[in-house]
């Protein structure tokens, strides 16, 4: 669901849509409800919820299912996102979703309850140090790309140094 809001929403604003995406989880298994609600660059709020399946395996985190959401409706830069469970004290995302939300940059994440006020800011970077990012592949790239580049040119002072000798 994408609704067109102000991009000044409120850290609390924030978690209170988040506790809506919470009642929507399909959780029948674990009984352990969770809702996130990202707030893209423009403005724009996708929310998610966990949605398990008869095959565990198969299930999706909320965070996860509203950065799905949000890609698949165009949005790839976010803002922040609140996260909620029905613990008592606010929950941080697991690894896995930890890296997906990563892999869109650093931005703000607000970890809330359902049931009372407290509130855990921190950032996707901060929540996966020494992360393993787009630009880690870019990195890559890079080092191959110099390291062909130093062959090349070693190519050339080798055929140099043969065309003088001869
Ligand atoms: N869950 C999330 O939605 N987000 C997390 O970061 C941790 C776990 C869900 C997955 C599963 O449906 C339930 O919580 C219990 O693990």
């Amino acid at each position: 669901m994408a609704a067109s809001l102000p991009q000044d929403i409120s850290d609390t604003e924030l978690v209170h849509l988040a506790r809506t995406a919470l009642k929507r989880a399909h959780c029948p298994y674990s009984k352990f409800p969770v809702g996130a609600a990202l707030l893209t660059e423009s403005g724009e709020i996708i929310l998610g919820c966990n949605v398990e399946n008869a095959s565990y395996g198969g299930t999706i985190c909320a965070e996860r299912s509203a950065v799905v959401s949000a890609v698949s409706q165009g949005h790839t830069k976010f803002r922040a996102i609140s996260v909620v469970t029905e613990l008592n004290e606010p929950a941080s995302p697991c690894g896995l979703c930890r890296q997906f939300l990563v892999e869109f940059g650093d931005f703000k994440v607000i970890i809330g309850t359902a049931f009372n006020t407290k509130i855990l800011i921190t950032s996707t970077r901060d929540l996966l140090p020494f992360a393993f990012t787009p630009e880690s592949l870019d990195t890559f790239e890079h080092e191959k790309a110099s390291a062909a580049s130093v062959d090349t040119e070693g190519d050339s002072k080798e055929q140099a140094a043969t065309t003088m000798s001869s």
